[in-house]
């Protein structure tokens, strides 16, 4: 067998990982679901949600990653025996699910970048109303850009670890964060500012639908991309000499950093502009796709410039996103069916856009499609039963079995040394301890209420 490759650089895994972390959860999903839930307290829970559940799931997987330097199915088998496997091939099916449904709202961002362009040097046209409705309609063209997206992260998983993902990840991580930064800049010269800050900082409890306490602890899941085996892969290429703790922390602040930026680059503008509070367009599309770009061309001064560039910013973090969705799909492939690095690649990629076939049809295109409800609840259409198949339940399952497994069953020894391993100095034991208690009791309880209140209730947290 050939010795595993590892990232070429300390920066690797945390490039790679934050990655795979920001993206459409971060700039689609968080502002819209933070504005349904009003706000403040909700940000607060779900803070609270990814220090003591999220946190500690992350080093969870990383360590049984690293420990065992495989993909999520021989990670399992190796520490646990066949009968845990099964959670590592709930991974990789997960990963097919999400990855045959963001390939098409990332392919979105395509023409979202195209349009803001054409905008930028000739005017912006608004468009019609029901415009974006015909957009999704499209079949072919819907198939065509989940293809481009799903090819595009193909090439880069085809070239390997160091030379395809960290390389790529290294160019576009920083980029993002630039934009990022230059966007909130922007922003905040924008007399909504105020209003923004208020709405995402003061909690207050009685606003806060109690669903939405649920909803933060599911959404922690899907941001950190976790409960799939995600971070198990990108464990298993990380070097003993680095601290567990130290990158996971980063990772979750960065990801928390991202989404907390998105916040408030929307709802400043949303806030800016008069009478736009009560319009803002009631889909989960609606925030990112429609409302924003008319915003920023008629409200933002400066939209003309930020307007193709924040497009991009979208476009760069979904792909980041979906290499790592691949690359758990890949690296089973070539752990377990012996397959090489581009036969992996190949079919992996083939058989995720089959999904996204169905999902880019959904839209309006094919109506058996479109109005498939397999849950029964007004969930219409298989992109949005798969979106909600995975946030509600294939995530938080893979989450709570990892828990149970790395703090339950897993040697206690193995699990000290790997995460003591080069922690900072004195407060190992203080970060061990943290982590055991986070693991056994507080997110395996968190994470079975989510559960539960999906069975029992029939909540829709998606
Ligand atoms: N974390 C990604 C996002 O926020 C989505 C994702 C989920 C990626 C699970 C990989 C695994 O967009």
């Amino acid at each position: 067998m050939l010795t595993r490759e590892n990232w070429g650089s300390k920066i690797g895994f945390i490039l790679a990982a934050t990655g795979s972390a920001v993206g459409l959860g971060n700039l689609w999903k968080f502002p819209y679901i933070t504005w349904h839930n009003n706000g403040g307290a909700f940000v607060l829970i779900y803070l609270v949600s990814v220090v003591i559940i999220g946190w500690p799931i992350m080093m969870a997987e990383i360590l049984l990653g690293r420990h065992t330097s495989e993909s999520p199915v021989p990670a399992f088998e190796k520490a646990g025996g066949k009968g845990w496997s099964i959670v590592g091939w709930l991974g990789v099916f997960t990963g097919f699910v999400i990855l045959g449904y963001y390939s098409v709202i990332a392919g979105w961002t395509i023409t979202s970048f195209i349009s803001c362009a054409k905008w930028s040097f000739s005017g912006y046209v608004a468009p019609a109303s029901g415009a974006f409705g015909d957009f999704m309609a499209d079949g072919s063209l819907q198939i065509f850009l989940s293809f481009l997206f799903i090819a595009a992260t193909a090439i880069i998983i085809w070239r390997g670890i160091k030379e395809g993902i960290e390389k790529v990840t290294k160019i576009l991580m920083p980029i993002l964060f630039v934009i990022l930064v230059y966007l909130v800049m922007m922003v905040l010269f924008l007399p909504g500012r105020n209003a923004a800050f208020a709405f995402l900082f003061s909690p207050n409890f009685g606003e806060l639908p109690w669903e939405g306490v649920l909803e933060a602890v599911g959404h922690a899941f899907f941001t950190l991309s976790l409960g799939m085996g995600v971070m198990i892969t990108y464990g298993s290429y990380m070097r003993k000499e680095e601290s567990i703790a130290g990158n996971a922390a980063l990772v979750v602040f960065l990801d928390t950093f991202v989404a907390i930026c998105a916040c408030i680059i929307m709802y400043t503008i949303i806030f800016t502009a008069p009478g736009v509070k009560e319009s803002v367009s009631g889909s989960t599309v609606g925030m990112l796709f429609i409302t924003l770009p008319n915003l920023l061309y008629t409200e933002v001064p400066f939209g003309t410039i930020i307007a193709p560039i924040f497009y991009i910013l979208v476009a760069f973090a979904a792909l980041s996103s979906t290499i790592s969705l691949l690359e758990v799909i890949v690296s089973l492939f070539i752990d377990k069916l012996g397959m090489t690095r581009h036969a992996a690649t190949f079919i992996g990629a083939a058989a995720s856009f089959i999904v996204a076939i169905f999902s880019a049809l959904s839209l309006g295109a094919l109506s058996f499609l479109s109005n498939f409800s397999f849950f029964g609840k007004g969930k219409e259409g298989v992109l949005s039963t798969l979106d909600h198949l995975a946030a509600n339940w294939l995530l938080p399952v893979g989450g709570l079995f990892i828990t149970l497994f790395v703090g339950w069953r897993f040697d206690k020894k193995i699990c000290e040394n790997e995460i003591a391993l080069f922690g900072p100095d004195g407060n190992t034991t203080l970060t061990y301890k943290l982590f055991r208690f986070f693991l056994k009791f507080t997110a395996p309880i968190a994470i079975l209420a989510v559960i539960l209140a999906v069975i029992i209730m029939g909540k829709d947290f998606s």
